[in-house]
């Protein structure tokens, strides 16, 4: 539903601003409000919409978590995380007119009761700053917690206005919870109401795939199997687990990085032009991808932990001597596959993807590697330094597209090397980047559910991840089998030498 045009002229920030972006009023309740998540991603993003005009002028924000606390002391604690993980400037003016729609909520864990408290807080948001029954759920709570406040909040639906759920990551730790939580979810709220993050999607690079695919007349001609050799995409992290353990320890790679953003950039690179770019068209495109992928062979697919090593020059423990992991923990650090969609554009293209901790640089990438040219007319000498195409798409850090092209060496004679076409977001747009959460809360908001999951490309992930790791527990790895700050085990460069390929060059 649009904003009617008096209310958009009751706010003379939003003066100037494209309609399309504007939030109608409302208000969103953030559960975990004590969280990591909450003080290092969410507050940060709600300040920047903030300073951007974005948010709703009505709008107020409800804090809920066990520990105690009173409406000032979350307004401090959230200002603090503010000023220390905001990418804006901190202006006052700007924090105030926030914080005056902020409200905490403390609850016991798995007390129904206490959603009554929340319910009572929402409808003095409506009175007092006009949020018209409009409500966004953020479940930033452990999984163990969900149920409760699910059917809690789905009880209490406000009479008036729209209701929407967004649910972090990880959606379920297999395929059976993955099904559970979605008739859970589905018990209370409608399909369209539910917004399971990835928060790779919010990125503006991954974005930038689907614009440097369909607004470009060049590319889809030659995206294809016809003309890409393969494509390699690694999801590469330098850090540790940090203090996750407990949670790192069940999940592992294959459930934190594969199963979610390394088969959503998969889906991207993949999918087919969608008709248009509603949420249905583009989703429908991607689910297509994941159903057309068969589970690779225990052959195809690489695990690793890491020992101890050098990661950017200092030393690191190996992953069984983190504190809270099992000293003998199986815990996967690395994954690698070789993956095919078989459909008619992919056929035979292999999709080699490896995502990892601890290795030597944090990295995301989508490498398209094309075909070598079917005749170069020159002497093999001249060519010896030239590679095939390669388009790079940086997703992180260094945002942006590289081309890697042949040209001819400056001098006499012919000799042909590989040069770099290269574009670089910041330096084009002279812009930062918004954080991810910026974009996805605002799109939840708006109602626009395209860069989230959607019940069937979660089914599919997990389809495939559960076929892989069955395959895992026939046999016992030796690990750790790589050290912190290489690229993973040598048996991930075999995956593709023995296809006559390498992984791109660091
Ligand atoms: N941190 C990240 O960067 C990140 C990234 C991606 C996904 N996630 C996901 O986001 C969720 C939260 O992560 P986090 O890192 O913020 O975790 P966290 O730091 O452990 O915080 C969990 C929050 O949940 C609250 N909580 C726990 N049990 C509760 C219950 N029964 N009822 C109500 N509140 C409860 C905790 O508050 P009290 O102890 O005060 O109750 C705390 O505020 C997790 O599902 C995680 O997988 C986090």
């Amino acid at each position: 539903m649009a904003l009617a045009e008096d209310q958009r002229l009751e706010n003379p920030l939003l003066a100037g601003l494209p309609v399309s972006r504007r939030s109608e009023p409302c208000a969103l309740v953030i559960f975990g409000a004590s969280g990591d998540l909450t003080k290092r991603k969410l507050f940060p993003a709600l300040y920047s919409l903030a300073f951007r005009q974005l948010l709703p002028e009505k709008f107020g924000i409800v804090g809920v978590a066990r520990s105690e606390e009173t409406d000032d002391e979350f307004r401090e604690r959230m200002k603090a995380a503010v000023q220390e993980f905001g990418r804006d400037e901190f202006r006052k003016d700007i924090w105030e007119g926030l914080a005056e729609g902020m409200r905490y909520v403390r609850v016991e864990a798995n007390e129904d009761a206490a959603l009554d408290r929340v319910a009572e807080t929402l409808t003095e948001l409506d009175r007092s700053r006009g949020t018209a029954g409009n409500r966004v759920y953020y479940l930033a709570v452990p999984p163990d917690a969900f149920e409760t406040i699910v059917g809690g909040v789905g009880k209490r639906r406000s009479a008036e206005g729209w209701t929407r759920l967004i649910v972090e990551k990880p959606f379920g730790h297999d395929l059976a919870s993955a099904l559970e939580l979605n008739d859970l979810v589905h018990r209370y709220f409608e399909e369209n109401e539910i917004y399971r993050i990835d928060h790779y999607l919010g990125k503006e690079t991954v974005q930038n795939m689907l614009a440097l695919r369909f607004a470009n007349g060049i590319f889809e001609p030659i995206w294809n199997r016809q003309f890409i050799d393969h494509v390699q995409i690694t999801v590469a992290e330098s850090i540790g687990i940090e203090a996750r353990a407990a949670y790192y320890e069940k999940a592992g790679a294959i459930r934190d990085i594969f199963q979610n953003h390394l088969l959503q950039l998969v889906a991207l690179t993949a999918m087919e032009p969608p008709i248009d770019f509603t949420s249905d068209s583009v989703r429908n495109e991607k689910v297509k991808v994941l159903k057309s992928m068969h589970t690779p062979g225990p052959k195809n697919v690489v695990r690793g932990q890491y020992g101890r090593g050098y990661v950017e020059g200092e030393e690191v423990p190996g992953y069984r001597e983190e504190p809270g992991v099992d000293p003998n923990s199986l815990t996967d650090t690395f994954v690698a596959a070789k993956l095919f969609v078989d459909n008619w554009r992919w056929a035979d293209t292999p999709y080699y993807v490896r995502a990892g901790k601890r290795l030597a640089r944090r990295e995301t990438t989508i490498a398209i590697q094309f075909k070598r040219a079917p005749h170069p007319p020159f002497e093999e000498l001249a060519a010896e330094g030239l590679r095939p195409n390669v388009l790079l798409i940086n997703i992180q850090p260094d945002e942006g597209v590289s081309l890697a092209i042949g040209a001819k060496v400056p001098g006499q004679g012919l000799q042909i090397r590989t040069v770099h076409m290269d574009f670089l977001y910041g330096g084009a747009f002279r812009t930062d980047m918004p954080e991810a959460y910026e974009r996805l809360v605002l799109d939840c908001m708006r109602g626009d559910s395209t860069l989230f999951t959607r019940e069937d490309e979660v089914t599919e992930q997990w389809q495939l991840v559960d076929a892989i790791v069955a395959a895992w527990r026939r046999d016992r790895p030796s690990f750790p089998n790589y050290p912190a700050g290489a690229w993973g085990p040598p048996s991930s460069d075999d995956l593709l030498q023995r296809d006559g390929r390498t992984w791109r060059r660091h």
